[in-house]
């Protein structure tokens, strides 16, 4: 109801209902993606009923899909209409080397709904690093029970003889997470074979101390094995709530602003709806959560970021703020794999082991220590202390290498063995830019791998003693050969060669959009507000100011439930 038509009842009980009705007109938050951050952070608003929340969510439901759900099928989902399929540009290393598109989520959910699932959690001193980059809201204790908020932890089954320390994980949180059904005894094989080489065994890697092989916890269902999502968990169940609001359908394209004088004052969103009709969604507070790619673009159009960049787009700096769509690291991973001497039961659902190991590690047994400290140099594009926090971390000998195992199935075939070994904290980074005003267009996603020689040089030790584990008792006499690389690569030059050619993206980007001093590049402050403006956020991957030992997505889920708390701390809707 507008003041206007008030009319002549001007009673005060129709005064205070007036109040209260036009009050609810303004939406207090609009959020730009139903992914993993922004239905996270959504529901947690929307608990108390006076907060209304407008999430606009460019792709559909999911509901129904059965690639989303089935986490058997993960994979099915790229390259159908709930993946963006973002194109990358040519990297520099190998020359001329093209990934071509690669799979984000389209869908309530995000990401999260078309994701590996693989649910981990980083280092307790990762976070001391964060917080020591100017984010006091985001040490460790204050990030851990944050993300302890999103998870309801399942233990297996006691037969399937897994390890876990149950206080290591979240209970009452709203995402449900599990191991993969066991294929024992190829699993204590590699466990095995991994302490017999000089490995380290952790019983869980979920309570700060990532730090040897360990079984890996999914977002998943334990009853059915379904895939759990930002959707299933913080959405769909509370869809009743009339303050949380969903558009499908709606890309957002850019900031509308109120006022560009002085600190610029956000009006609200302009989006194209459904039906391809421009529209405007205004709101209180304007939270950007449409990922590492997304987010940038968005800032761009709306004149926040390179004030020279945009000039030459025809676009006007409202703020300039060269660190927009900055800062993007990956992690890459390339397969070793190899065939077992049988076909072995499995079960439908991949079971899957997470490994970490320090990169110091790694080196004293079987790399040149020296050799790595000597590689070890700040890229010209690295912010100054994001790269002190990295050597920090590195002298403490915290888990830089990361990778997965992953047993394949193939009919009539033996079964094969990929492993999936890269560094989780590379050197190079990229970058994410719009290359044009139109609002729809896709921005150019430069990965830059192996820009840093640090990179190659840790990827291929890591490759090695992956080998190496797998050619020792138990693991090894179950192992008929190897298929990738051949086995005539097995020097480091010729491993690293194989890694740059053949490695995978990880899909883990993060970091466009850093929480880190605006001096220094960055692009939110502690509170995840946009610098120099007075009401615009970021709640998604982009504001990680690095990769915490591990993968994104419970670090997503994380940032959304802390940015929950800081904004009701604030009120500032
Ligand atoms: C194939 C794949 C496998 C992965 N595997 C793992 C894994 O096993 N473990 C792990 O930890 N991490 C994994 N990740 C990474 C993890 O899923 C992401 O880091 C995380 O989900 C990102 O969350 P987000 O909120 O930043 O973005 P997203 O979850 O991607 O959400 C962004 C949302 O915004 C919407 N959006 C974007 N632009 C607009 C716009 N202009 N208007 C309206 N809506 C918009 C999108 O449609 C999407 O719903 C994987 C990612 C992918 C793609
Ligand atoms: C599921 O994935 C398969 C393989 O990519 C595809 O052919 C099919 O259309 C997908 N189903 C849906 C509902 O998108
Ligand atoms: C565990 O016990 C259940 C119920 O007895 C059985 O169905 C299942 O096969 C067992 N699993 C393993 C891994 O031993
Ligand atoms: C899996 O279980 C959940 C919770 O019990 C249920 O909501 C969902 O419909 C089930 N999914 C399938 C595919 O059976
Ligand atoms: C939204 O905000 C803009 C900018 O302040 C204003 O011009 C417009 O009238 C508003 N729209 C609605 C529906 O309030
Ligand atoms: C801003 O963009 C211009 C033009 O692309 C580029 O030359 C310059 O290096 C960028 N500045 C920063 C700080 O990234
Ligand atoms: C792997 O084993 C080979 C042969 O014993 C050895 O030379 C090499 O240093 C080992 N590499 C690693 C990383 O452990
Ligand atoms: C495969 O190797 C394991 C371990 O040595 C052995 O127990 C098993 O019998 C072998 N299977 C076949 C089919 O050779
Ligand atoms: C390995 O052998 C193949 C086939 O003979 C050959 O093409 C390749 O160059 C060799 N690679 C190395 C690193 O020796």
């Amino acid at each position: 109801m507008m003041l206007s038509s008030l009319g002549a009842s001007g009673t005060l009980a129709a005064l205070f209902f007036c109040a209260s009705s036009v009050r609810a007109t303004v939406t207090d938050y609009v959020i730009v993606g139903g992914g993993t951050g922004g239905l996270a952070l959504a529901n947690r608003l929307t608990e108390n009923p006076r907060v209304s929340v407008l999430v606009l969510e460019a792709g559909g439901d999911g509901l129904g899909n059965v690639n989303i759900s089935d986490l058997a099928l993960v994979g099915a989902s790229w390259g159908t209409d709930v993946d963006w399929q973002f194109p990358t540009e040519t990297l520099p290393v190998p020359p001329g080397r093209n990934i071509g598109k690669v799979p984000r989520g389209k869908v309530l959910g995000g990401s999260s709904a078309i994701n590996g699932a693989v649910y981990t959690r980083g280092d307790t001193r990762d976070f001391v690093q964060w917080a020591a980059l100017g984010n006091p809201s985001w040490g460790p204790t204050d990030f851990f029970a944050a993300s302890f908020k999103n998870e309801e932890f399942f233990p297996p089954p006691k037969n399937w003889s897994i390890d876990y320390i149950y206080s290591d994980h979240g209970h009452n949180g709203l995402l449900p997470t599990s191991f993969g059904n066991p294929a024992p005894p190829i699993q204590d094989a590699i466990i095995n074979s991994v302490v017999a080489y000089g490995g380290r065994h952790s019983l869980d890697n979920e309570g700060g101390h990532p730090d040897g092989v360990a079984w890996a916890t999914h977002a998943r269902l334990p009853s059915n094995a379904t895939r759990a999502t930002s959707a299933t968990g913080y959405y769909f169940p509370f869809s009743y709530r009339k303050n949380f609001q969903v558009k499908l359908f709606s890309q957002a394209t850019r900031i509308i602003w109120k006022s560009t004088r002085g600190t610029p004052v956000a009006a609200g969103v302009e989006y194209v709806d459904q039906n391809g009709n421009t529209q405007v969604a205004n709101a209180t507070t304007v939270v950007l959560c449409g990922g590492v790619w997304g987010s940038p673009p968005i800032l761009e159009r709306s004149g926040v970021g390179n004030k020279t960049l945009l000039a030459s787009l025809g676009i006007k700096s409202v703020v300039d703020l060269p660190g927009v769509g900055e800062n993007m690291v990956e992690q890459t991973a390339a397969p070793m794999v190899y065939a077992f001497n049988t076909t072995l039961p499995l079960d439908s659902v991949t079971p899957l082991l997470l490994n970490g190991e320090s990169l110091q590690e790694t080196f004293t047994k079987g790399g040149d220590l020296a050799k790595l400290e000597s590689l070890f140099v700040k890229p010209d594009n690295m912010a100054e202390p994001i790269f002190q926090a990295y050597q920090k971390l590195y002298q403490q000998g915290t888990t830089w290498v990361v990778g997965l195992t992953n047993l394949i199935q193939q009919p009539g075939q033996p079964t094969l063995l990929a492993w999936f070994g890269g560094v989780a904290r590379p050197l190079s980074s990229g970058s994410c830019h719009i290359t044009s005003s139109d609002g729809l267009a896709y921005p150019a996603v430069q990965y830059n791998w192996f820009t840093s020689e640090f990179d190659i040089y840790a990827a291929s030790v890591t490759l090695q003693r992956i080998h190496n584990f797998t050619t020792v008792p138990p693991l090894s006499d179950w192992i008929s050969a190897r298929i990738a690389p051949p086995p005539n690569v097995t020097s480091l030059d010729d491993i690293g060669t194989y890694f740059i050619e053949n490695c995978v993206q990880g899909d883990h980007p993060i970091g466009t959009a850093a929480m880190i001093p605006r001096q220094d590049g960055g692009v939110v402050d502690n509170n995840l507000k946009v610098y120099g403006t007075a009401n615009v956020y970021v709640v998604d991957a982009s504001v990680m100011p690095f990769q915490p030992t591990g993968y994104p997505h419970a670090h997503v889920y994380a940032i959304a439930e802390r940015a929950a708390e800081l904004f009701k701390a604030q009120k500032h809707y």
